[in-house]
């Protein structure tokens, strides 16, 4: 697959000598090594990573690792010092003062911690800001930003100023601004890392939401690892200016690349991170509405189960046969619909392991993994989720 977004090698350096610098780092030299011998500040040293489309990629680590210097160099607010960032294969960092407007006003868009808003203006000026640059004309300008108003829920607050409204609701604001433009690709740089904890989660869930919607491409920065872990197709780690792992959730919970990030993860209840479709075996055990109360034996015989789910020729979920049931079931001379059982738990592939612990200490089987259709998509058998190994 195609990247978004390409970064190449990127660097960003402070001060007024970036080349002295760069020619240190490129020798090998640290952060503070090149901070001392040149007065140059390393923001960003030698960044590489791609972003899908589609995905939120997050970026994540402590204050001064160099997090907002890499974000701000995807839309050009830093001037890279070196390295390449391709946005749908076209090197941005050799732009000139047009295309960047243009990319700006089409393509990308931000939202800041702070949320940035002008305060003199109303929230629906605040939202039409941006089509007003772009020349929309006013009536067709009003009509986005009501829309967008509304996806982020603040219908009904178009009239008040920012500092009439709760944080959560400025930063929806700054939400509903960046969306105006309909970007591929937002950038969320700590955006709610100002807010109280229970608006956080409230936020963070409404932005999974949003996206499942939208499905922008984002790069979403924070200091938090929770938040990472829970908003975060992939997770870059950054310290010291540099990323020191990139991989999903489960594979930095799992493999942690050094001890720095270890520290980080090992706090984490792995149950609120690590969902369904993680955990989850494809089914090889298998039976078919058609087939009789012998293949359901034999099936559970080869696999060594004590029961085994039965689907329609789909792959719809239709129950669920018991080793018991199914020998009776064959001197009875019954068929398998006759000995279906109901009495199993689905979930949803994303649902998260820490909800399923109920389900499966009060069930004997296995948990059934399926799609809004009801097909089976796996299953979770319960020591996985029960033995914390996981
Ligand atoms: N405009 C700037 N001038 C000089 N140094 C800066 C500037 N912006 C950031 N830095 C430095 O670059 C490093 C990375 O900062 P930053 O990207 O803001 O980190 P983060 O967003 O992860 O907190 C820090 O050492 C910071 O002091
Ligand atoms: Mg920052």
């Amino acid at each position: 697959m195609e990247a978004k977004i390409k970064v190449d090698g990127l660097v960003q350096i402070f001060g007024n000598k970036p080349q002295s610098a760069l020619r240190r780092l490129r020798k090998g030299k640290n952060k503070d090594e090149i901070l001392k011998e040149t007065g140059q500040t390393v923001g960003v040293s030698d960044v590489s990573f791609d972003v899908y489309d589609g995905e939120i990629f997050v970026i994540m680590g402590l204050s001064g690792s160099g997090k907002s210097s890499v974000i701000r160099c995807l839309n050009l607010l830093n001037k890279p010092t070196a390295g390449d960032i391709y946005i749908d294969g076209e090197n941005i960092v050799k732009y000139d003062k047009k295309q960047i407007r243009k990319m700006r006003q089409n393509k990308i868009a931000m939202v800041f911690q702070h949320f940035g808003l002008l305060t003199h203006k109303t929230v629906l000026e605040n939202v039409e800001y941006g089509l007003g640059v772009r020349g929309v004309d006013p009536e067709e300008r009003r009509k986005i930003a009501l829309e967008n108003i509304e996806t982020v829920g603040l219908s009904g607050w178009e009239e008040m100023y920012p500092n009439e409204l709760s944080g959560g609701m400025q930063q929806r604001v700054g939400l509903a601004r960046a969306l105006a433009n309909d970007p591929d690709i937002l950038l969320m740089d700590e955006p709610f890392s100002a807010l109280d904890p229970l608006i956080r989660r409230e936020m963070q869930m409404e932005l999974l939401g949003l996206q499942s919607k939208l499905q922008k491409t984002i790069i979403f920065i924070t200091h938090d690892i929770n938040e990472a872990f829970k908003l975060g197709d992939r997770v870059a780690v950054m310290k010291d200016a540099k990323i020191v792992q990139i991989g999903t959730p489960e594979e930095i919970i799992e493999s942690p690349s050094n001890e720095y990030i270890e520290d980080f993860v090992k706090d984490i209840d792995r149950t609120k991170i690590i969902q369904a479709k993680n955990i989850m075996t494809k089914s090889t055990a298998l039976v078919s509405l058609k087939d009789g109360p012998s293949v359901a034996v034999k099936e559970m015989r080869a696999n060594g189960i004590a029961s085994v789910f039965v689907v329609d020729k789909g792959m719809k979920l239709q129950g669920i046969v018991t080793i018991e049931d199914a020998i009776a079931a064959i001197k009875e001379k019954k068929k398998l619909e006759d000995i279906l059982r109901d009495d199993y738990f689905t979930t949803s592939k994303e649902e998260y392991v820490q909800e399923l612990i109920e389900d499966a200490s009060e069930t004997k089987y296995p948990i059934a993994v399926t799609d809004e259709d009801n097909k089976l998509l796996g299953v979770i058998v319960r020591s996985s989720i029960l033995s914390g190994l996981i």
